[in-house]
């Protein structure tokens, strides 16, 4: 950054001094709200990028024609056996207990289903009805806690009776007993119905897409399961400094278009499902006007999708869990490089006289580098806001934004 010192001997100077000492070069630091959270709650984030996490995400999806197949889905929790069959839709019927009332032992499913021992029903954990894919993804995360490789041996060979293999047999097990019953109840004899693809090919897709996730697995439970998104949009700044630093008035605007990325999230921010997107495109347009006794104007912009000086990225921003669907979110842009700061000179009336000043660059940032009180929004995918700054009477700054999630 620049002083002037011609600026500098001005009277009056010292609240646009500050306002460009403090706005226009300064470290970057952890904003304390997050930094504080962070320590209070560590454990993992998610490290995937969001282009990592939509190749899991569409793996993922290549799963669902047979999770939500019959033979997987009726096992979890589309039919209930224990109800019913009107209800339940076991139409093998209502298998009771006499004696207790409750679900009987899983040995009497054998009287029909003894092409499987073992046949048994999950418990509702790991229903798959009626659970989205985002959840189904979180699910089998969860269930196969040591990791990817291990969920790739759950559809590979199950440790316990081979539910998988049984489903592509398309045949639910039945016995004759089974199929004179399946006749008796359908109308009709029972025909193989397997899902599509094959056991092999659930192994392959299973595979790929266990191992997209890969890293992510342990880390947060939805880490690989959603794509984090980018974020486009506007931040527009209005200032005006009236006797600040020099005599009259300056008045400053800018107008950035913004694109953002998700990147992985420092492990200090983690926890408290923090995301962290950073700029990777738009466009700075700015502007500054000086009327009264010292006259001039500047235009200018910059590229958003550059680093700073200290190889910071221009902006950030770091979107918190702020609890009830609300999510807390706080901008931190980068310092303002010199090559984006010219020299702006204007054309003073002193005493009769007109002097040439050179002032440093009085831009503000384009958007407030740190907002205190954190602004916090009702839908996730939508962030609009403005946040003024002032610093005595005439000295005001007006940030207005609105960006959208686009995916
Ligand atoms: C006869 C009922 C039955 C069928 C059919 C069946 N499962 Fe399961 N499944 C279970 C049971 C019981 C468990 C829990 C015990 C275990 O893991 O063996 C389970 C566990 C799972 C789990 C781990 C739990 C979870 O929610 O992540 C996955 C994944 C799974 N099954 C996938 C499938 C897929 C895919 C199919 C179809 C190709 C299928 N299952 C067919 C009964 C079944
Ligand atoms: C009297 C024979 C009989 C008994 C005993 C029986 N079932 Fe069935 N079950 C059937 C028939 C027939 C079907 C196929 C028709 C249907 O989907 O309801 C079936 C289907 C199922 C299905 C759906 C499987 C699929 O791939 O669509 C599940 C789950 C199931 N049974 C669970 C059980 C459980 C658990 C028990 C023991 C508690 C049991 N059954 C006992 C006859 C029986």
């Amino acid at each position: 950054m620049r002083l002037s010192p011609a600026l500098l001997g001005f009277a009056g100077v010292s609240a646009l001094a500050l306002m460009s000492a403090s706005m226009v070069s300064r470290p970057r630091v952890p904003l304390p709200a997050l930094a504080l959270a962070a320590r209070r709650t560590p454990s993992p984030a998610c490290s995937l990028t969001s282009a990592q996490e939509r190749t899991a995400v569409d793996a993922f999806d290549k799963l669902l024609p047979v999770i939500h197949h019959p033979r997987c889905a009726n096992c979890h929790g589309g039919v209930n056996p224990f109800v019913d069959p009107q209800v339940g839709r076991h139409f093998g019927g209502n298998m009771v207990d006499s004696a207790t009332g409750g679900p009987p032992p899983s040995s009497v499913c054998q009287d029909c289903h003894s092409e499987l021992p073992g046949w048994d029903v999950p418990g509702s954990a790991m229903f798959f009805v009626g659970r989205s894919p985002r959840e189904l993804c979180m699910q089998f995360k969860q269930f196969a806690p040591s990791g990817p490789a291990e969920f790739i041996t759950h559809v590979t060979h199950e440790a316990g009776p081979q539910f998988i293999a049984t489903a592509f047999l398309g045949t639910r097990a039945l016995n004759t007993l089974g199929e004179v019953t399946y006749e008796a109840a359908m109308g009709h004899p029972l025909t193989a119905d397997p899902p599509p693809g094959g056991h092999a090919q659930l192994i392959a897709d299973g595979t790929t897409w266990a191992n997209a996730i890969g890293a992510g697995w342990n880390e947060s439970p939805e880490c690989g399961c959603a794509v984090s998104g980018a974020w486009h949009g506007t931040v527009t700044a209005r200032g005006s400094f009236v006797g600040a630093g020099m005599p009259g008035e300056l008045h400053v605007s800018s107008h950035a278009t913004v694109m953002l990325e998700s990147v992985p999230t420092p492990r200090f921010a983690s926890g408290r499902r923090v995301r962290t997107y950073q700029a990777t495109g738009g466009q700075v347009s700015w502007g500054v006007i000086a009327v009264g006794p010292c006259r001039g104007t500047l235009n200018g912009g910059f590229p958003l999708d550059s680093l700073d000086i200290d190889g910071n990225p221009l902006l950030e921003l770091r979107l918190e869990d702020a609890g009830g669907g609300a999510t807390r979110y706080q901008p931190t842009t980068g310092s303002w490089p010199d090559r984006w700061s010219p020299i702006f000179t204007v054309q003073c009336a002193m005493s009769g006289t007109q002097v040439a000043l050179p002032t440093t660059n009085l831009l503000p940032t384009w958007w407030h580098y740190d907002i205190l009180n954190p602004p916090e929004s009702a839908d996730p995918d939508h962030l609009k806001g403005s946040y003024v700054w002032a610093q005595g009477p005439g000295s005001t700054v007006r940030w207005e934004w609105d960006l959208k999630r686009v995916r």
